[in-house]
């Protein structure tokens, strides 16, 4: 892949961020009859946190959600186009929220999954996330039509 550019958002990407989260989360319908945000909700997460985009040619391709929690930091929403996935960009914005946090005085990284999703834990597991507990499914999204919880994983960022 060539000539792709990394940038932080601002509330004009918002349409753009959740269209490409819609989609890349469309695999998520087997367990949540809903797309998995909007532009309202980007619009807030910009709010308290921030999204790092991918852009092919100007076009976005991939983007994350970081926020600081003290000295934790806490990525979600990763999305990669599903035209340009298994390519490395996924692995590309984890390092890149990483180093944010890091940069920022984190000294560990927390990201949640549904534990539906049975291929996830793996992929973390290998760029050095280790389960550490479970929460509720979120009361304030779409809710499931089958039984799920949240998986968590951290790993430390020295
Ligand atoms: C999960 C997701 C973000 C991964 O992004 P991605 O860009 O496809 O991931 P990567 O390319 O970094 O890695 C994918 C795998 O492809 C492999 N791969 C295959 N060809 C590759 C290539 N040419 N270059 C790099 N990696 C390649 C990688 O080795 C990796 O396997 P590994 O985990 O065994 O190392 C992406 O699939 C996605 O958007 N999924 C839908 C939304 C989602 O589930 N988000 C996460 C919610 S917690």
């Amino acid at each position: 892949m060539d000539q792709i550019t990394t940038r932080w958002a601002d509330s004009a990407d918002a349409e753009n961020i959740a269209r490409l989260v819609n989609s890349a989360f469309r695999l998520e319908r087997f367990f949540v009859d809903a797309d998995r945000t909007n532009p309202e909700k980007v619009r807030a997460l910009l709010d308290k946190g921030k999204f790092l985009l991918a852009e092919e040619a100007g076009v976005l391709i991939a983007c994350v959600y970081v926020e600081l929690r003290g000295e934790r930091g806490y990525f979600g929403l990763l999305a990669v186009d599903p035209a340009k996935q298994r390519a490395g960009m996924g692995s590309r914005l984890i390092d890149a929220a990483e180093q944010y946090c890091r940069a920022s005085g984190c000294h560990f990284m927390d990201l949640t999954t549904v534990n539906l999703r049975k291929e996830l834990p793996g992929y973390y597991r290998r760029r050095g996330y280790a389960e550490n507990g479970t929460l509720p499914f979120p009361a304030d999204q779409y809710p499931p039509k089958m039984p799920c919880h949240l998986v968590k994983m951290s790993k430390p960022l020295s």
